[in-house]
Parts: C-alpha cells; structure tokens; sequence
C-alpha cells in the first residue's frame, strides 16, 4: 500500500531538507540524517529516500539498503493507535497469529502497514514480557491479555465509536464558537 503524505508530513519533510543542508555531505552521515529524519517523521517515506540520496550523490537503492538493514527504521506512518500482537512462543502457541490475521482482515492492511486515514497500525512483535497473559495484544498504551481472534472487531471499533464521540465534541465545541 502506498503512502499519501499528508501536509504536516510536506511541511516537516520542507523544513528537514533545509536541516539536511547544514549537515556535512559524506556518505558517513547517512545513519545519524536517517535518524534525524526517523525522529521528526516517524517515518521514510521514498520521498525522504530520494532527498537523502540526492544530497549525499549516492543511489537512491543505497540509502534503502541501509535504512532496511536496520529495524529502528520505519517505511509506514505509525498509526494513532498503534496495535502491536505478540507472536513470542507463549502468544503464538495460543493462537497469536490467527489474531494477527484477524486485525489485519478487519483493516485491510498487512504487518508493518498503517491505514489511510492513519487511525491504525499493526506491527507484529516479540514477547512483550507478560506470557501468563497470554495471548498479548497492545493497542495504544493498553495491554489485552487472554485476547482472541473474536475480540478484536470489538476492539477496532471501540476505538472508531470513541474517535467519532471525540470528533462530534470538537465539531460541537467549534460551532458553539461561532
Ligand atoms: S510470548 Fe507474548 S507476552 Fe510473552
């Protein structure tokens, strides 16, 4: 799935080539840029790739061939509710991944994918530290423990009930203003 940048993204993306500038233009640099940009973004998306390879002369490939050989680099927004499954071995073996497939069936995106309207992410991940509660989910700051793949539609949709009340407040508040 492709990656729409959004105007706050074109507006930090503008002002990270102006900070690009000021850093010196050797391929050494690369790691500590793609970090800078990683800590405003959140992301690198191929724009920021193209920008980085452009102003270090070096091929495009290049720079995508270091940020994937290193997992604290993201090519997906991160979702406003982030959902991490635990796939360890306690999680797993309890069905972890049917829940995986699950949330990602009720999204339409795989592991590793933000949705468009950037409400969800999922990521799949290693034990979380708390196998007696297992299967783990974690949404946002919230562990679900003793999860199941039948829980997690309600899930997604508390979040959507919630995020409609929050918009209807602001709507509200907003008109009141007015
Ligand atoms: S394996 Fe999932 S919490 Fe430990």
């Amino acid at each position: 799935m492709d990656v729409i940048l959004t105007s706050e993204d074109k507006v930090i993306i503008e002002k990270l080539g102006s900070r690009l500038t000021q850093c010196e233009k050797v391929k050494t640099n690369l790691i500590p840029i793609l970090q800078m940009i990683q800590e405003e973004l959140k992301y690198l998306p191929p724009e920021v790739i193209k920008m980085v390879a452009k102003y270090l002369e070096i091929p495009g490939s290049e720079v995508y061939g270091v940020a994937t050989f290193y997992n604290q680099f993201k090519f997906n927004p991160p979702g406003k509710n982030p959902i991490k499954v635990c796939l360890g071995t306690a999680c797993h073996v309890r069905a972890g991944d049917i829940i995986l497939e699950n949330f990602e069936r009720k999204l339409g995106i795989s592991e590793g994918q933000t949705t468009e309207d950037r409400e969800f992410s999922i990521e799949r991940v290693a034990c979380v530290g708390c196998c007696a509660l297992a299967p783990v989910a974690i949404m946002g700051d919230t562990v679900h423990g003793h999860m199941a793949p039948s829980k997690v539609e309600g899930l997604i949709l508390r979040v959507q009930v919630e995020h409609e009340k929050a918009e209807r407040e602001r709507q509200k508040i907003e008109s009141d203003r007015q």
